[in-house]
């Protein structure tokens, strides 16, 4: 029996998840047991570049999380209504949501995950942050008996190209902030992007993993790129520095207050943050024992983020089609001697 997919969102992460699971059906045994079932858009007329059987788009969003049929929802619509009502009816009917959507998760993540831990159901959420970066397991798993002191990462993409562009190619930034739209790595309001407030959600998700218990956004310090000229760009390249828009969660002592916080830095050349350029995210995070960690990748457009939503799924299915009693399913799976050797 193959595993239901009910996504909503057929815009960039949906065409590119949709793209990369049609691409790459013999790549992982498991890919052949999904079924694109359902896919949720706003307008029927627009035109899409992803093939889909007849039926299969509907503008019925809420027939989606409904639909007895479905197994795991994906919601890349983004947003925050009805984005949210509609994850908590698919968890509320018992099924599993992977979604990309950090704005709601910064929002909501305590009623989403409660209702998701009512229901004995997943919500997976890797590609909200870091567009293709695997920082949300590690945090969650790899990292779990540390310490965290400090997470400081670049964690928007478009305004990382931005301001790259504005520092290599002295370019205006109304000019990148379109090119930026076009390759899909904006958000649909771009003024989340560019104010700050799409990385203050991804550091207020970030700490909420990393130090434990809920954030609130009011909480967050927030200061975007709108005030950066090419001048300070210029002199701060002469003094030795780059500037960067920083996300920080950071504890100067394990009993100090949590200071978490957005805003263009000055960051000297020599540091690992200094050289991530473009749509590339970097998310340094230090802790006891480990020391410093550093995840990099790209940070936002199609591919990228397929492939963390991609590899959500995966998980979820590997999850339904394994036993529970394997700790890790999907690396139990990959090749036909560790299924073999699987409980
Ligand atoms: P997008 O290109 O604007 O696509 C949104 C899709 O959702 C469109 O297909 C749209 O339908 C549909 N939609 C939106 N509101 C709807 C509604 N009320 N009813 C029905 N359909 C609706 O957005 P995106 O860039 O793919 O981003 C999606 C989510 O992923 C967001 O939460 C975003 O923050 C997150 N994300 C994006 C990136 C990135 O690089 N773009 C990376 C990581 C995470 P139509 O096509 O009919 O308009
Ligand atoms: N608009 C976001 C960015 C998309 O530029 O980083 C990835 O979350």
């Amino acid at each position: 029996m193959g595993v239901k997919l009910g996504i909503l969102g057929l815009g960039t992460v949906g065409t590119g998840t949709v793209q990369l699971l049609q691409d790459t059906v013999g790549r992982h045994p498991l890919l052949q047991e999904i079924e694109i079932y359902r896919v949720g858009v706003r307008s029927l007329s627009k035109p899409r570049t992803v093939e889909l059987p007849e039926g299969v788009i509907t503008t019925d969003l809420e027939a989606i999380v409904n639909d007895p049929a479905v197994d795991i929802v994906v919601e890349v619509m983004g947003g925050l209504e009805p984005a949210r009502s509609l994850i908590l009816k698919a968890l509320s009917n018992g099924k599993h949501v992977v979604t990309a959507n950090k704005a709601a998760i910064a929002r909501f993540g305590a009623e989403i995950f409660t209702a998701a831990n009512q229901a004995g159901v997943y919500v997976m959420l890797e590609a909200a942050v870091g567009g293709g970066i695997p920082v949300i397991q590690p945090l969650k798993q790899s990292l779990s008996v540390n310490q965290i002191n400090a997470v400081t990462g670049i964690v928007n993409g478009t305004t990382n190209y931005i301001l790259t562009r504005m520092q290599t190619e002295g370019s205006n930034f109304d000019d990148v902030l379109a090119d930026a739209q076009r390759l899909g790595y904006a958000e649909a309001d771009p003024t989340a992007d560019v104010d700050g407030l799409d990385a203050a959600d991804k550091i207020a998700i970030l700490a909420s993993l990393g130090f434990g218990g809920r954030i609130h956004l009011e909480d967050v310090y927030c200061e975007g790129i709108r005030q950066v000229s090419k001048t300070d760009i210029a002199y701060a390249e002469k003094l030795g520095f780059v500037i960067k828009l920083l996300a920080i969660a950071k504890r100067m002592t394990p009993s100090s207050p949590l200071s978490i916080r957005v805003h263009p830095t000055l960051v000297p050349k020599a540091h690992p943050l200094a050289s991530i350029n473009g749509v590339y995210n970097a998310i340094l995070v230090e802790g006891e024992p480990i020391g410093q960690v550093m995840f990099f990748g790209p940070g936002a457009g199609a591919g990228a983020t397929a492939s963390a939503v991609s590899a959500d799924i995966l998980n979820l299915v590997a999850t339904l089609k394994t036993s529970t009693a394997n700790p890790n399913p999907l690396l139990a799976c990959r090749h036909q001697d560790y299924c073999e050797i699987a409980p």
